[in-house]
This record gives structure tokens, sequence and C-alpha cells, in this order.
């Protein structure tokens, strides 16, 4: 008996599942066992890039989360309601989900896998984390016999472009993101990716899932690009480096702050200057990439298209034909998966920001006179403030411009330093502050 789909949704990546579910020929022969049962669209009327039966459709989204035929929702609609509303009243009518929701995922995981695991279903999000790239899967069940120590990613496709064509043209980034927009490589609302809230859900997500927590939002520190300027990506490449938009999920080794679960976590999305020669600086444009680091396997990373109908469609479907397998085989069906299911219940602690040991650049606007750069060193010094490198790198306009890359730091230190050089006379500003990887 094929496996009934209710599909939520006919947007991007709904027409994408659509499409790749009707024509099953040369992929797996699973896909022969699964059927486009309901389809839950806004508007009836709307012109579709894909042809389905008019009978499949529906504007009443609830009734193909009650409907007693459906085995599998597949929940593509985004954004928060309906979504989370529909999934949840899906799980209570015993439907295995599919979704490509980071948001509600992120959000809303807590009560979602909760209420999973009590109803003995599935809900599996593959698609929900850099579109077409095998992530999640891989970290439940590839690597599951290793320790992973750090995962960082770049997971927003929106900004990677964004800065790629900043290092590429050398524009700034209101320029280049009104003509993303333009162009349809970036929303009309670009809060979502160029603020980082969009690799923030999605670091959330893979923190989770590599080290077995639940991560709360709101612990994730997340800075987004809009204040890296030209300038700074030139003086990165002078230096040996390009700027990225990371999403970082790492184990402390050394916790300065104690943890119920004896587990303290850095979960991160911020701008940093990373190495030419790092594995992620040259993943350029609309792709994502992610590496993961463990023990024993060392570095290993996923790269490929981060979004798009095709990519997501593609993770979407790997999903349903897990389920389907699963479903097929499992003789006892009280008995979740445990590779596929999700089951922990505790919050990993996240150490504050002030915490972090890492490399700073920073840049400054100065008065240009005897002994600025010597009153900087000294308030670094103040503070316990290593300097890799000081230099005069030019004027803009009739001040000083100052660039500062510290050795290792604890990042509190670093920002009481720039707090006592902020009111020193001479300092005008300090216009950028980045991590260095
Ligand atoms: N808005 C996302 C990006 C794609 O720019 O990568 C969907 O996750």
């Amino acid at each position: 008996m094929a496996l009934k789909i209710g599909l939520l949704g006919l947007g991007t990546v709904g027409t994408g599942t659509a499409k790749i579910l009707l024509n099953p020929a040369e992929r797996s022969p699973l896909l022969q066992e699964i059927e486009i049962y309901r389809v839950g669209v806004r508007s009836l009327d709307k012109s579709r890039d894909v042809s389905l039966p008019q009978k499949l459709m529906t504007t009443a989204l609830e009734t193909i989360v009650t409907d007693p035929a459906i085995d599998v929702v597949v929940e593509v609609l985004g954004g928060i309601e309906p979504a989370r509303s529909l999934i949840l009243q899906a799980i209570a009518h015993g439907k295995h989900i599919v979704t490509a929701n980071k948001a509600v995922i992120a959000r809303h995981g807590d009560e979602i896998f909760t209420a999973a695991e009590e109803a003995g279903v599935y809900v599996l999000l593959e698609a929900a984390v850099g579109g077409g790239i095998p992530v999640i899967q891989p970290l439940k069940q590839s690597l599951g016999a290793n320790r992973i120590s750090s995962i960082t990613g770049i997971v927003n496709g929106t900004t990677n472009y964004i800065l790629t064509r900043m290092q590429t043209e050398r524009g700034e980034f209101t320029d280049i993101l009104a003509d993303a927009q333009k162009l349809g490589y970036a929303e009309a609302d670009p809060t979502a990716d160029v603020d980082g809230l969009d690799a923030a859900d999605k670091i959330a997500i893979l923190a989770s899932l590599a080290f077995g927590g639940r991560i709360k939002l709101q612990d994730v520190h997340c800075e987004g690009i809009r204040q890296v300027s030209a300038a700074d990506i030139a003086y990165a490449e002078k230096l040996g480096f390009v700027i990225k938009l990371l999403a970082v999920a790492k184990r402390e080794k050394t916790p300065a702050i104690a943890s119920p679960e004896g587990e303290v976590l850095q979960v991160r999305v911020h701008p940093a200057l990373v190495p030419k020669n790092h594995p992620l600086a040259s993943i350029s444009g609309v792709y994502n990439a992610i590496l993961v680091e463990g023990e024993p396997i060392g570095q290993v990373m996923f790269f490929g298209p981060g979004a798009g109908s095709g990519p997501t469609a593609s993770a979407v479907v790997a999903d349903i034909l897990n389920i389907a397998a699963v479903l097929k085989t499992s003789k006892d069906a009280e008995q979740l998966h445990p590779l596929l299911s999700c089951v922990h219940q505790h919050y990993s602690t996240i150490a504050p920001m002030s915490e972090l040991v890492t490399r700073f650049y920073a840049r400054f606007l100065t008065k240009d006179r005897p002994g600025v750069i010597g009153q900087l060193g000294t308030s670094f010094g103040n503070h316990s403030v290593s300097l890799e490198s000081i230099v005069q790198t030019g004027f803009q306009g009739e001040l000083a411009e100052i660039v500062v890359v510290t050795h290792d730091v604890r990042e509190g230190n670093f920002r009481d330093a720039l707090e006592e050089m902020r009111v020193l006379e001479a300092v005008d500003s300090i216009p950028s502050i980045l991590r260095v990887v």
C-alpha cells in the first residue's frame, strides 16, 4: 500500500517536491510507493509550475492534518503560524512530519519533539539547514561514532552572495544589497538573512543535533553583516583573510561557567575574518558549506546548494523516503528508529560571549598626531590584550585609520579595553570590530 502524503504548501519547495514525487523514474524505487494524497494551498486559482489534479487541492489545511488516510504531513509553508499549529495538530493525529521550516523548529522544536515522542512519530528536517546539502542525517547517522567538537558553517546564501560581491566588486553593503534585491538574490525585507537570524535558526538546529541538547534560540549570539564595509574587506584581504558570515557551534574545552549537564557550548553567528587557506574561505556566491570537526574523523565538509526549489525538495523527499523505508521494514511500530528520532530533553548551557577566546580585528579612526598608537597599545595592555599587529593604514578625511589584529584574547577583556579607548580624546570612532578565525 502506498504511503500517503499530505503536502502543506505548493510554493517553491512544495512545487519541487511534487515534481520529484510525480516523476520517480531513475530515482529510488521506493518512490513508486509514495502517493501525493492531498495538497494544501492558499489559493486554488493560482497558476502552478506543476500539474496536479485539481481534486487533490484544498485551502482547508486543517482537513489535511486530521485526515485519517494521510501517513506523512510535509510542511513547506514556512513562517511560524499556521505552520506550528498544523504540525502539532498533525502529530496529535499520529502523522509523521517532514518539514523544511527552520524558523518553526528553532523556536518551537521543544514542544514539537516532545509531542512527536509521545505520539511515536518522526519529525524529519533535512531541508531546514543547508537546503539540498545532506547534513542533518549525516550528523544523526554517518557521524554517530564521533565526538563532535565543532560545527562551522556558511549557512545563509544571501549573505554569502552579498559578501562575495562586496569582495569582488569592492562595493558597499547597501549598494550590493539593493542590486541583489533587484536580481532576486535577496528578499524585499532582507532582515532575516542580513541580520543573521536565518543562520542563527540553522546553527541552533545543528548544535542541538551535534551536541545532543536543546538550544534556546535567545542564547544564540547573533550579528549580521550590515556593519561590514568595503574598507574592512580590503584590509582583510591585505592581511590574508576573507570576510564570511559564520555560524559556529563549539564544545567549550575549559568552560568558565558551570553546567548542570556538564557541558558548555558556544553557539554564535557573526561575520569573521577567515584565513584564505581555510576550507570555508573559498565558498562563494549563494553556496553553503558546513565544516564538522570530530574525533576520530578530523574535519569533514558538506558543500552544495543551500536553497532553491530542486535542491531543497531533494532533501524533503529524502526524509519522506526515510520514513517510507522505516515504516515498510519496522516490525515494532511502537518503537521509533533511534537514529532517525530526536529524543533529548535537556537544554545545553551556552557560554556568554564575554568568555569567548578569539582573535579580533578592529579599525579605529583617530586624530592624526604622535602618541595615538601608543595610547591604544597602553589601553590594550591594561586589559591583558596582546596585539599581533597595529598599523596606520591611511586616512579618511582628516582622521587617521588604524587597524589592529590581536592574539587570542578573552572577549570580555577586549571589550573592556575598547570601552577605555572610546573615551580617549584622540579616538573619533571604532567603525569595525570583527572576530578572526
Ligand atoms: N534565505 C536563505 C538563504 C535560504 O539565503 O540562504 C533558505 O534557508
